[in-house]
C-alpha cells in the first residue's frame, strides 16, 4: 500500500479514505468501472480467513500516478449500531483497509465486474447518479474524459459527449473528491455538469432531506430527453436505497411521456445503456 489519504474535511461525518494500492509485484490489470476484491488481515470469530469484500475502484487503468502500476479505492469505514446491545459496530474490512497504514501489503483479488464499463464512443452521454463511496468509479470515469495527462495517454478516447454527475452527500465537508470536480466542472462547461444532492443542508420541495432521488425529479424531463438518445449511458452506484427512488422519480417523467417506464428501463438494460451496482 502506498497511500491512505482522508476525503472528509473537517467538520464531516464519518471516514472515508482514498487508498492507493501499489500492484508492481504482480500482474492485476484493470478497467475503468471494476472492481477488486480484498481479504482482510487476521481471521473471523471461528478462526477462519475473512471472506473478501468487493470494493469499486477509484482510479483509471493508468493510476492516480499514470504508471500503470497502482489502483485505488475510495472506502467508507462502516460504522452502526448493534440493533439489540446498542453497541457501536465497526465493520471489519472497511476498517482494516482505513486504518491501513503504507509499507503493508494487502490481498487483493480480481478485478472483476462487467456492469460498470464506460463505452467506447467519445460522443456519448454519461449520466451518472452516485451516494457516497458510490463516486468511485465516476471518478475514474471523470479522468478518463477529462484529465490532460489521461487524455495523452489514451489519443483514441477524445471525450466529447456530455458527463452529467449527480452525487449524494450528506454535508458539504462529505463531498468526496470536491476540488478534483470542481476543477473539471470549471474547465469542461460543455462537457461536464455537477449537481450535488446535500441532505442535510438542502431539502426538498416537502422539506425534507434532499436526496438524490429529488434532483432526478427535478432534472427528469432533460434525463428523459437525453435517454432517448440511443449513445445515453446512466450508470447508477452507492446505496442501494437509492434505487427505488430514482426508479420512481423515471417513472412519474415516463408517464407524463405516455411511456411505461418499466419496459423503457428493461429495454435500456438489454442494450447495455443502463447500469446499476449497488450496496
Ligand atoms: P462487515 O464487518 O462485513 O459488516 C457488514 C455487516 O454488518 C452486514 O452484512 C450486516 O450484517 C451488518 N450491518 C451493517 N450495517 C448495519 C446496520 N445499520 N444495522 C445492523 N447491522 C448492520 N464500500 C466502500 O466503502 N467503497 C466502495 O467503493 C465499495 N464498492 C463496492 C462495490 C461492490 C460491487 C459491492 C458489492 C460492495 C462495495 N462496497 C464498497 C461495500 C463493501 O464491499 C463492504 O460491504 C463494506 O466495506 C462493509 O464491509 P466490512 O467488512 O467493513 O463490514
Ligand atoms: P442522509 O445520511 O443525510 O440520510 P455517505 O455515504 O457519505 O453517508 O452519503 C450517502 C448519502 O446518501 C447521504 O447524503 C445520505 O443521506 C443519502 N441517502 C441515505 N439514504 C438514502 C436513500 N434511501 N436514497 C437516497 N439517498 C440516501
Amino acid at each position: 500500500m502506498i497511500s491512505n489519504e482522508p476525503l472528509v474535511a473537517d467538520g464531516g461525518i464519518g471516514l472515508v479514505q482514498h487508498i492507493k494500492m501499489d500492484l508492481s509485484a504482480g500482474d492485476l490489470k484493470y478497467l475503468e468501472g471494476q472492481s477488486i476484491g480484498i481479504i482482510p488481515e487476521g481471521t473471523d470469530e471461528k478462526g477462519k480467513p475473512h471472506k473478501l469484500r468487493l470494493y469499486s475502484i477509484a482510479s483509471t487503468r493508468h493510476g492516480d500516478d499514470m504508471n500503470d502500476e497502482t489502483v485505488s479505492l475510495c472506502v467508507r469505514q462502516l460504522e452502526y449500531k448493534h440493533p439489540e446491545s446498542g453497541e457501536t459496530v465497526y465493520g471489519v474490512c472497511s476498517t482494516y483497509l482505513c486504518g491501513i497504514e503504507p509499507g503493508a501489503d494487502i490481498k487483493i483479488t480480481g478485478p472483476v465486474g462487467k456492469e460498470m464499463l464506460l463505452p467506447d464512443d467519445p460522443d456519448a452521454t454519461v449520466i451518472m447518479l452516485a451516494t457516497g463511496t458510490g463516486i468511485a468509479p465516476f471518478r475514474a470515469f471523470l479522468w478518463r474524459m477529462f484529465k490532460e495527462e489521461e487524455k495523452k495517454a489514451n489519443p483514441d478516447y477524445e471525450f466529447k459527449g456530455l458527463a452529467w454527475l449527480i452525487f449524494g452527500i450528506p454535508v458539504t465537508p462529505n463531498i468526496l473528491y470536491k476540488e478534483e470536480l470542481e476543477a473539471m466542472a470549471t474547465e469542461y462547461p460543455e462537457n461536464f455538469e455537477l449537481t450535488y444532492a446535500i441532505s442535510r443542508e438542502q431539502q426538498n420541495p416537502e422539506g425534507g432531506r434532499m436526496y438524490i432521488q429529488h434532483r432526478v425529479a427535478e432534472h427528469a424531463e432533460k434525463l428523459w430527453e437525453l435517454m432517448q438518445k440511443p449513445n445515453t449511458h446512466t450508470y447508477m452506484c452507492g446505496l442501494k436505497g437509492m434505487e427505488d427512488g430514482i426508479d420512481a422519480a423515471m417513472k412519474a417523467q415516463a408517464e407524463k411521456n405516455g411511456v411505461d417506464w418499466d419496459t423503457f428501463r428493461k429495454q435500456m438494460k438489454k442494450d447495455h445503456r443502463w447500469h446499476v451496482e449497488t450496496y
